[in-house]
C-alpha cells in the first residue's frame, strides 16, 4: 500500500523540498546514488569493473522545465563521455539516458529530445560504447520508441527498456525482439493507473516471464533488468532453452541493490551490469527506490529521527 503513495509524493515538489532537507537523507539517499559529481562516481566505476562486473551509468534528473536545461543535461553526458574515453573501457561503461531530461515533455519536445540525445550516442559510439534509453511513464513511450527507431539507423546497438507492468509491452516485445536489437526488461517503477498496466504483482511477474520468453526466442540482445531470484533463474533457464550463450545476454541490476547477487552471477560467467546513477537532481530516482521496498522508508525515517 505504501509504494502508490510514496511514488505520487514522487511528484510534489513540496515533498522535494521537505526530503532533501531532511537530517539523515545524505546518508540513506547514498546507498543509491553513487555520488553527486562525475569526480565522485569514476572511481566507483574503476572499483566496479575490477570487480569483473560492466556499468551502465545514468546522471540523475527528470521531468525538467526549460530547453537550458535539456542542453545542460546532453552537456553532462558528453562531460561523462570525455570521462569514459580516458578509461578506455569501451562497452564495459555503457550510459542510460531519461528523455525527459532531454527536453521531451516541452513544447516541441519529441524534435528537441532527438536532437539533445543524438550527440550523445554518437559520442558513445566513437569510444566503443552504448546508450540505452530508459522507460518512463507510459504517456511517454511512443515518443520513447519513435526516437529509439530513428537512433538505431545509424547506431544499431542503440538500447531500450520495456516494462513487464504494461499491457501493451508483449507487443512492443515481439516488435523489438529482433535484429541484434538491446531491451532491456523491467518490471516498471512508475505510479500507472489500471487502464494501462497490471496492478497485481503476480501479474507483473507472469507478463514479465512471457516478455521474457518472447526476447530469449528472438534475435534481438536481452538485458535482463531485475533483483528478483525467481525471474533471475528463470531467465537462465530460458537462455538455456534457446541456445543462447552466456554472452548473447546480460544482468543488469541497481547499484546499492543486492550487491552479493551482482558478484555471484559473474562468478557463474555472466555478464552482470550495474546501473549507476549519480548527480544532484536524485529526489525522483530516490522516491522510486522507496518506494520499490517500503522498508527503505522505515530505514529513511529512523535515520531522519536519530540524527
Ligand atoms: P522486486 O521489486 O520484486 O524486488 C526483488 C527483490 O530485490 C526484493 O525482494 C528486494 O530484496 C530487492 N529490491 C528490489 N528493489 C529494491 C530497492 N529499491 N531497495 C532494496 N531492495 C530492493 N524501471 C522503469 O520503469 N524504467 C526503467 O528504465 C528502469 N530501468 C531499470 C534498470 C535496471 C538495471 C533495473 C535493475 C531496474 C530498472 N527499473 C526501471 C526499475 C524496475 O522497474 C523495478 O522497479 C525494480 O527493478 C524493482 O523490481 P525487481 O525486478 O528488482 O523486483
Amino acid at each position: 500500500m505504501l509504494g502508490p503513495v510514496i511514488l505520487a509524493a514522487s511528484r510534489s515538489d513540496r515533498m522535494r523540498r521537505f526530503v532533501s532537507a531532511a537530517p539523515g537523507t545524505k546518508q540513506v539517499v547514498s546507498r543509491f546514488i553513487a555520488g553527486e559529481t562525475i569526480e565522485q562516481v569514476i572511481p566507483i566505476v574503476r572499483e566496479t569493473i575490477a570487480k569483473g562486473l560492466e556499468v551502465t551509468l545514468d546522471v540523475v534528473g527528470e521531468d525538467i522545465t526549460t530547453a537550458e536545461q535539456a542542453t545542460a543535461a546532453r552537456d553532462a553526458y558528453l562531460e561523462l563521455v570525455d570521462h569514459l574515453k580516458v578509461l578506455d573501457l569501451g562497452p564495459k561503461a555503457e550510459m542510460s539516458v531519461k528523455l525527459s531530461m532531454f527536453g521531451q515533455a516541452l513544447e516541441g519536445g519529441h524534435e528537441l529530445a532527438l536532437a539533445n540525445v543524438r550527440p550523445v550516442v554518437e559520442a558513445a559510439a566513437a569510444i566503443g560504447t552504448t546508450v540505452t534509453l530508459d522507460a518512463e511513464d507510459h504517456t511517454t513511450l511512443d515518443s520513447m520508441f519513435a526516437i529509439h527507431e530513428e537512433l538505431r539507423k545509424d547506431f544499431p546497438q542503440t538500447g531500450c527498456v520495456i516494462q513487464a507492468y504494461l499491457f501493451r509491452t508483449e507487443e512492443d516485445a515481439r516488435r523489438l525482439a529482433s535484429n541484434g536489437s538491446r531491451v532491456r526488461i523491467v518490471k516498471g517503477a512508475y505510479k500507472e493507473p489500471a487502464s494501462v498496466a497490471y496492478q497485481d504483482r503476480r501479474e507483473v511477474d507472469k507478463a514479465y516471464v512471457r516478455i521474457l520468453k518472447t526476447l530469449m526466442e528472438g534475435d534481438g540482445y536481452p538485458m535482463i533488468g531485475s533483483h528478483d531470484p525467481r525471474l533471475i533463474a528463470i531467465s537462465q533457464e530460458l537462455a538455456r532453452r534457446a541456445g543462447r550463450k552466456l554472452d548473447e545476454y546480460e544482468f543488469q541490476m541497481l547499484y546499492g541493490i543486492r550487491g552479493d547477487e551482482h558478484l555471484r552471477l559473474a562468478a557463474e560467467g555472466h555478464r552482470m551490469r550495474v546501473y549507476t546513477a549519480y548527480g544532484t537532481d536524485w529526489y525522483g530516482y530516490f522516491m522510486r527506490r522507496l518506494a520499490e521496498k517500503p522498508a527503505n522508508l522505515l530505514f529513511f525515517v529512523r535515520s531522519m529521527i536519530t540524527k
